[in-house]
């Protein structure tokens, strides 16, 4: 029996051990460098960051706040960009004061999250630092200071831990390359 995602599979860029071993060297590092931090906050960019920042917060023994915000600039089946970022759930607790650390699953262009990173510096933080699991960063159209990042990696459609194939397949382990050419003879 072969498991749906199978078909969309061209290969396994980054195994579970590979990423778990990466995030537990992530933590590690965050919790070094936040060791007098009174005020982190890590926020999680849904949906596509749940998986990564579940595992990251337990390998960060700072103590911490978490939030959680919805914002979108990929439709479903889209491929390209769309310039126009909409924030769909807000954060519920304020960041005025705080060390903010935002935790994403991918850059792509930085549209995204430069839109978020200018929002959230008119709250006023503390500080306001970036965690992303993947960059890729050839397909980089808004400069971007990334402090953390897990992988980078080619610029390939990439699906699994948390990042979907129009919607599904984000509980994947790993993170696996779609082969573009199953997907457009569907
Ligand atoms: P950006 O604004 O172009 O940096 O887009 C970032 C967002 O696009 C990410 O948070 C993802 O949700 C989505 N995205 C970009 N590349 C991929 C990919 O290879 N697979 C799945 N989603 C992606
Ligand atoms: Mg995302």
């Amino acid at each position: 029996m072969q498991h749906p995602y199978q078909h969309y599979l061209k290969e396994v860029l980054l195994d579970e051990a590979t990423l778990q071993a990466r995030i537990a060297q992530l933590g590690a590092q965050i919790s070094h460098d936040y060791a007098s931090s009174t005020s982190l906050i890590l926020i999680c960019i849904l949906k596509g960051g749940v998986m990564f920042m579940t595992d990251l917060a337990r390998k960060i023994d700072v103590p911490h706040e978490m939030d959680f915000m919805a914002v979108s600039s990929y439709g479903k089946g889209a491929r390209s960009t769309n310039r126009n970022v909409r924030i769909d759930h807000d954060l519920t607790v304020g960041v005025t004061g705080k060390d903010v650390l935002i935790v994403e699953d991918i850059i792509d262009s930085g549209f995204t999250l430069s839109r978020v990173v200018e929002m959230l510096w008119t709250r006023k933080p503390t500080s306001l630092k970036i965690c992303t699991l993947l960059d890729k960063p050839a397909r980089r159209q808004v400069p971007m200071v990334v402090d953390y990042v897990g992988f980078t990696i080619e610029d390939k459609f990439v699906f699994g831990y948390g990042l979907d194939l129009d919607e599904r397949f984000r509980n994947l382990p790993f993170v696996g390359v779609v082969d573009l050419d199953k997907l457009s003879h569907d």
